[in-house]
C-alpha cells in the first residue's frame, strides 16, 4: 500500500507501507520531521499530521484521550490526528496527510 505525506513545505513524498504499521514510523522512516517523543503515549502531540478531508472520515475515530492532546498541537485544524495512534488497514491505501509547518523536529536541529 501507498501512503503520501506532505512534507512542511508542501512536497510529496510517496512511501510503501503494510497494514498494521504505524502511521508515526513509517512517516519517520521516510525521513518527514515527526518528532514522536513520547513513542505513542499520547503525551507529547508532536507526531500531528493533518489527514486529507477525503480520508478523515475513513479513519477510525480519535480515542478522547487524543482529541485533549490535540487541543495542543501546533497548527492543529479539524482533521488533525496524532499519527502514533494510527494503525494501517488495507481499506487506508493511498492515504494522503501533511506534516504542519509548525511541525519542529528537534532531532534535525
Ligand atoms: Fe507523542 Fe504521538 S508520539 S503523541
Amino acid at each position: 500500500m501507498t501512503i503520501t505525506f506532505l512534507d512542511p513545505h508542501g512536497k510529496a513524498i510517496e512511501t510503501k507501507a503494510k497494514p498494521g504499521d504505524n502511521l508515526l514510523r513509517v512517516g519517520q522512516a521516510a525521513g518527514l520531521p515527526l518528532e514522536g517523543t513520547c513513542e505513542g503515549q499520547m503525551a507529547c502531540s508532536t507526531c500531528h499530521v493533518i489527514v486529507a478531508a477525503e480520508w478523515f472520515d475513513r479513519l477510525p475515530h480519535a480515542s478522547e484521550e487524543e482529541e485533549d492532546m490535540l487541543d495542543f498541537a501546533a497548527g492543529a485544524r479539524r482533521t488533525s490526528r496524532l499519527s502514533c495512534q494510527i494503525e494501517l488497514t488495507a481499506e487506508l491505501d493511498g492515504l494522503t496527510v501533511s506534516v504542519p509547518k509548525e511541525s519542529n523536529d528537534l532531532r534535525r536541529m
